[in-house]
């Protein structure tokens, strides 16, 4: 088959790999049809993620039909069309078992290397799923691939990202970096009812999305996001940060922008090991700082009721369709931020 494989620092390319096999019995073998670049796949493009080799599949946003099923598989058949969770979980581990699928003993991510499982990813022709049961979930009747895709993986971790910051309805949220993460976390932030949205963005058009959505823009290049936020907000800053983009500039910004009391939710990945915790000020402002990889499985179902329900249209971000064979100019295109979302269409 052919797929997308990682070659070195900005390096991928289309080549012809072994087709995927059952490995396990609860594993599902999917016939990719659609499939996204995710922000999370620039950081193996930037040569940050370390255990991803030469040759490795990429990708981990996908929608596909099932073409073959483990064993030990009993919520698919053959033919069914699914969207995934970006990682895996066992379902039954004592992790899995409290919720926390995130942390599943026996997880990992698809195509992301040897420190997350040794994976092959989704940005293929076929794909090789793991406890699939758990992983997967029908697409609802009437959605599109497209309108699906995105409950895997960007959309959901927003959703949760929003969740886990405990927003009430009528809360004002600050989301600092609106690339596709931050687009998602302005729909369900203001899916679930907050009051004002402020959308933070070093790039203006990128606000200007957020703008079209509902959200008040901070172009943070032409006005102090900090000073702005102040103000619309009678001195106070807002309830709720949620931070999408990752490392410690973003980080102090968040602290600087919650209000006494507040919550500041973080999903950024960054490759820095240490930050300089704002220890003082967080003290003295009494705030909750929550940090962590999305929990797809917790929150998929969620989050397709939403889509389904017309509450959020995730295919806002996409801004580029293309074949397999163009996604390293699709991966380019991303990293230079001349792209929003890149969706590749498969068979
Ligand atoms: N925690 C998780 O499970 C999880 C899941 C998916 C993605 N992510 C991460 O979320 C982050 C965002 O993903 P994305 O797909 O939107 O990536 P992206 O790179 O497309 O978007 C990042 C955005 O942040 C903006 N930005 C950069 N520096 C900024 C600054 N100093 N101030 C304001 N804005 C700034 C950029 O202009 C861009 O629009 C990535 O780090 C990605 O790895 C995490
Ligand atoms: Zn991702
Ligand atoms: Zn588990």
């Amino acid at each position: 088959m052919k797929a997308v494989t990682f070659q070195g620092v900005g390096d991928v390319r289309v080549e012809t790999v072994n087709d995927p096999v059952i490995k396990d019995p609860a594993d599902v073998i999917l016939r990719v049809t659609t499939a996204a670049i995710c922000g999370s796949d620039l950081h193996l493009y930037h040569g940050k993620i370390p255990g991803m080799l030469p040759g490795m599949v990429m990708g981990h946003e996908y929608v596909g039909i099932v073409e073959e099923v483990g064993p030990q598989v009993r919520a698919f058949r053959k033919g069914d069309r699914v969207v995934g969770a970006f990682h895996v979980a066992c379902g039954c581990c004592r992790q899995c078992r409290r919720g926390a699928y995130n942390q599943c003993e026996r997880g990992g991510v698809l195509g992301y290397g040897m420190a997350f499982g040794n994976l092959e990813g989704t940005q293929a022709e076929y794909a090789r799923i793991p406890f699939a049961d758990y992983t997967l979930r029908k697409v609802p009747e009437g959605l599109t691939d497209e309108q699906a895709l995105f409950a895997g993986d960007i959309l959901t971790t927003a959703y949760g990202a929003v969740r886990n910051s405990g927003l009430s309805p009528g809360e004002t949220v600050a989301v600092v970096g609106c690339g596709p993460v931050g687009i998602m976390a302005v729909m369900s932030a203001l899916a679930v009812g907050a009051s004002k949205v402020f959308a933070v963005d070093l790039v203006r058009e990128r606000t200007e999305l957020a703008a079209r959505l509902g959200a008040i823009p901070v172009p943070s290049k032409e006005v102090n996001p900090v000073s702005k936020i102040n103000e619309w907000t009678d001195g106070e800053g807002v309830d709720v940060v949620i931070e999408a983009v990752g490392g410690p500039a973003t980080l102090q910004l968040a602290f600087e922008l919650v209000r006494g009391g507040g919550r500041v939710s973080a999903v950024g990945v960054t490759s820095e090991d240490r930050f300089a915790f704002p220890l003082m000020q967080s003290l003295v402002k009494d705030l909750t700082f929550r940090i962590g990889v999305a929990n797809i499985h917790r929150d998929i179902d969620a989050v397709l009721a939403l889509v389904r329900g017309g509450r959020i249209d995730p295919t806002v971000v996409v801004t580029h369709r293309i074949s397999l064979e163009e996604a390293p100019e699709g991966y380019r295109l991303f990293d230079q931020r001349q792209a929003g979302k890149v969706v590749i269409k498969l068979n």
